[in-house]
């Protein structure tokens, strides 16, 4: 399924940049933010290709540019990265990512011609940063733990992922070819430069560039404590919380001290719901509620408990059973009017350096989960988002690992399933 709704030719966009610059992190960034637009979308990783090829711990010799046989080498993994990027494209592939460094004007004129013969269009990416600080903290927090240099000791490798750059670097030639559609990506998003960018999704992932950042920190997904609603089984509604729900605030409000001292910054955002608001109104911090954080909208069956819905509503109740991401409810929104509500929840949580706390509701933390850890949008409607719990997601390098934190009282359900 897709939901590219502008029916543009396939994309590919070609990283550019020297090693350590975070381009695997946003490669993975854009295929996960094009994925949750409805794009079939992946990343094509030419390190990866090499270390099935030739293994992990290549020295750094290998990519010194005097050296003609791990020249050829690297040449040819990306030319094999790049059949497949274009036979995945062939194939239905919507956006494909081509993370490499693609450092030289004539490796990038030789991608671009045979992804123009395929009618593919092309959008290069250059992440561009001489701050030493900033690739150091990347090498030391990515590369050293990466399958080139994992078990190495860190000193000795990291001289040799240094030496590494050094050969990159005596042959990088940043991008400006004037007939390119590119975007240049400097210092963290403190300048971004474009040149020939059209269409609707280019557009798009130029705001989405603008916002995402490589900075580790951590995002924590808590529904509200169990409102009176949930309790009754009901759906939707504005109720108030629980006393259980009071409880479940209480402990939450407990438990983020002990995680993140009251003196250092936190964004906590909640819906305009009173469930959410009640809850957040106990942790003794400043909350931002937002109208776009608001539970999906059950429309004509808002305030009804599922089985009421399958008695008076047959149709509609099987119509969600069969389709639940593209079911709308009667005068309300499905998943997919609720994930594309999100859009700019999403960039504002990329944007924000600092931890994020959002109290929220299943179906849109669904969806917001869904986008922080790359899950597909067929399987939002259904992802497990228990009450009384907190979820905390640390982006970075290497994957998001994952933590649960079951806070109590453990017993509170939300009546049913829909
Ligand atoms: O039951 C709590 C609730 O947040 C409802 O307000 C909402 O309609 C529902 O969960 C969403 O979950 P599902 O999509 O599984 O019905």
């Amino acid at each position: 399924m897709t939901m590219n709704p502008f029916d543009e030719r396939p994309l590919v966009l070609v990283m550019v940049g020297l090693p350590a610059r975070g381009k695997s992190f946003t490669a993975r960034r854009i295929a996960r933010y094009t994925t949750w637009l409805g794009y079939r979308s992946k990343v094509f990783n030419v390190g990866s290709y090499r270390r099935a090829r030739l293994g992990a711990g290549q020295k750094h010799t290998f990519f010194d540019p005097a050296n003609a046989e791990g020249t050829f080498a690297r040449e040819q993994m990306a030319d094999e990265a790049l059949v497949d990027v274009l036979a995945w494209v062939a194939g239905g592939g919507e956006v494909a990512v081509f993370d490499a460094t693609n450092s030289t004007r004539e490796r990038r004129a030789r991608v671009r011609a045979r992804c123009e013969a395929a009618g593919v269009q092309v959008v290069m990416v250059e992440l561009v940063c001489d701050d030493r600080s900033v690739i150091e903290k990347n090498v030391r927090v990515s590369k050293l733990k990466g399958p080139d240099y994992v078990g190495r000791d860190p000193e000795e490798a990291m001289r040799d992922f240094m030496a590494r750059l050094d050969h990159y670097e005596s042959v990088y030639e940043t991008v400006d070819e004037p007939d390119a559609s590119w975007i240049r990506n400097v210092d963290l998003g403190r300048r971004i430069e474009l040149n020939r960018i059209d269409g609707h999704l280019p557009s798009k992932l130029v705001v989405f560039l603008m916002n995402v950042h490589i900075l580790p920190r951590a995002v924590y997904l808590t529904r509200h404590g169990q409102s009176t609603f949930n309790v009754a089984g009901r759906i939707g509604g504005d109720s108030s919380l629980a006393a259980s729900g009071q409880r479940y605030a209480d402990n939450l409000s407990s438990w983020l001290n002990q995680e993140i001292d009251p003196a250092n910054p936190l964004e906590v955002w909640t819906s305009t719901l009173r469930r959410t608001v009640e809850t957040g109104s106990h942790l003794g911090r400043p909350t931002r509620p937002w109208k776009l954080l608001d539970e999906i909208d059950a429309g004509a069956c808002d305030g009804m408990t599922y089985e009421e819905i399958a008695q008076r509503m047959p149709e509609e109740y099987g119509a969600r059973k069969s389709d639940k991401l593209r079911y709308r409810y009667p005068r309300g929104e499905s998943y997919q009017d609720l994930i594309a509500r999100l859009e700019p929840v999403i960039l504002e949580l990329e944007r924000h350096r600092e931890p994020v706390l959002i109290v929220g509701h299943q179906a849109v933390l669904r969806a917001l989960y869904a986008y922080l850890t790359g899950e597909p949008a067929h399987k939002v409607p259904h992802l497990p988002i228990p009450l009384h719990t907190v979820i905390k997601l640390v982006p970075g390098g290497g994957g998001v690992p994952e933590e649960r934190f079951e806070l109590g009282p453990i017993d509170a359900t939300d009546g049913g399933h829909g």
